[in-house]
C-alpha cells in the first residue's frame, strides 16, 4: 500500500494508474477503521481495479460542542487493516493540505435538500462540512466509483443528490450496514459506549426492526409507531434524538401510499450519539 500525504503526489500516481487503464474506486473515511469500513474497501475492490482510501478527520463537519478533538485517531492499526485487505493507495492529508486557506473563508458546498432534518436538525452545519470535504476529495481522487455505508443513510442520500445536482462524474455505491451479533450497527463512535450501557444499546435496532415489521404487516399509523418506539428506547435509559418513518427518496415523513420507506433513528448514550436505519419496499 502506498501512503500519500499530499494531493500532488496522489494525483501523479493516479494519473499513471488511469493511463494504464485501471478504474479507481474510492472509500472516504475518518479513520478508526472497523469491520464495516473494511467491507466498504472490499466493495470498492469488487467494482474497481485500484482502491483509494482516505483518512481525514474533517473538522468542518463537527459542531463546536462535538467530539472532533477526542475522535479516535488510530493510524497504525488502520494502516495494518488496510494492508490486510490490499488497499492500493491511502490518502492521509494534514488539515493544511485540505484547507490551505483555513476553514473560515473556505468555499462551501451546500445541499439544501434533506440537510435540515433528522441528523441535520440536531447537527447544524454538519452536512455542509460533509458535502464540502467530499467534493474536495472527489476532485482530488476523481474516482470512477465511491463507496459509502448505508448506515449513514442521510449522508448517502445527500451525497447522491449533490453528485446529481453538480454533475460530478462519479458513481455512488451504497454498502450494507455491518452489525454486531446483537444488531448494533458498527460505528467508530461505538468505542464511546460504556460497558454498563453496551447490553442495552441494541434497543435502537430492535425498535427499527419492530417498526419495519409492523409496517410490512399493514400498519400505517406512522406517528403512533414512532411514539411507541421512542417510548421503548427511553424506557431502556436513552434519550431519543429522532425516530422517523420517512420516504426513502426525499427523507420527508412517509405518506400512507409510499412504496419505499426508510425508518431512521438516533439516540444518545451517556457519551455517544448512535444512528441506525432500516428500509423496506411495499
Ligand atoms: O462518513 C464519514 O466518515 C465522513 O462523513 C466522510 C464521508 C469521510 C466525510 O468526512
Amino acid at each position: 500500500m502506498q501512503v500519500f500525504h499530499h494531493i500532488a503526489s496522489l494525483r501523479e500516481a493516479l494519473a499513471e494508474a488511469r493511463a494504464a487503464g485501471r478504474s479507481v474506486g474510492f472509500v472516504p473515511t475518518m479513520g478508526n477503521l472497523h469491520d464495516a469500513h473494511i467491507e466498504l474497501v472490499k466493495t470498492a475492490r469488487q467494482h474497481c481495479d485500484l482502491v483509494v482510501v482516505s483518512i481525514f478527520v474533517n473538522r468542518l463537519q463537527f459542531g463546536l460542542n462535538e467530539d472532533w478533538d477526542k475522535y479516535p485517531r488510530t493510524m497504525e492499526r488502520d494502516m495494518a487493516r488496510l494492508r490486510e485487505v490490499d488497499c492500493d493507495f491511502l490518502f492521509h492529508p494534514d488539515e493544511s493540505e485540505i484547507y490551505p486557506n483555513g476553514m473560515d473563508q473556505q468555499t462551501r458546498v451546500v445541499c439544501p435538500a434533506m440537510t435540515d432534518v433528522l441528523c441535520g436538525a440536531s447537527r447544524p452545519g454538519h452536512f455542509e462540512g460533509v458535502t464540502t470535504v467530499v467534493t474536495k476529495l472527489f476532485n482530488i481522487v476523481q474516482p470512477d466509483k465511491a463507496v459509502f455505508g448505508i448506515k449513514d443513510f442521510q449522508q448517502l442520500a445527500v451525497v447522491r443528490r449533490m453528485v446529481e445536482d453538480l454533475c460530478i462524474p462519479v458513481e455512488i455505491v451504497g454498502a450494507p450496514v455491518h452489525r454486531e451479533p446483537d444488531g448494533l450497527a458498527m460505528s467508530s463512535r461505538n468505542s464511546y459506549i460504556s460497558a454498563r450501557e453496551r447490553p442495552r444499546v441494541a434497543v435502537l435496532n430492535q425498535c427499527l426492526n419492530w417498526a419495519r415489521d409492523e409496517i410490512a404487516g399493514g400498519r400505517r399509523d406512522f406517528p403512533a409507531l414512532e411514539d411507541e418506539a421512542r417510548q421503548r428506547i427511553e424506557q431502556s435509559g436513552f434519550r431519543v434524538d429522532y425516530f422517523s418513518i420517512c420516504n426513502s427518496r426525499d427523507l420527508q415523513p412517509a405518506a400512507d401510499d409510499d412504496h419505499q420507506i426508510t425508518i431512521l433513528g438516533a439516540m444518545y448514550t451517556s457519551a455517544a450519539r448512535l444512528i441506525d436505519n432500516v428500509s423496506l419496499e411495499l
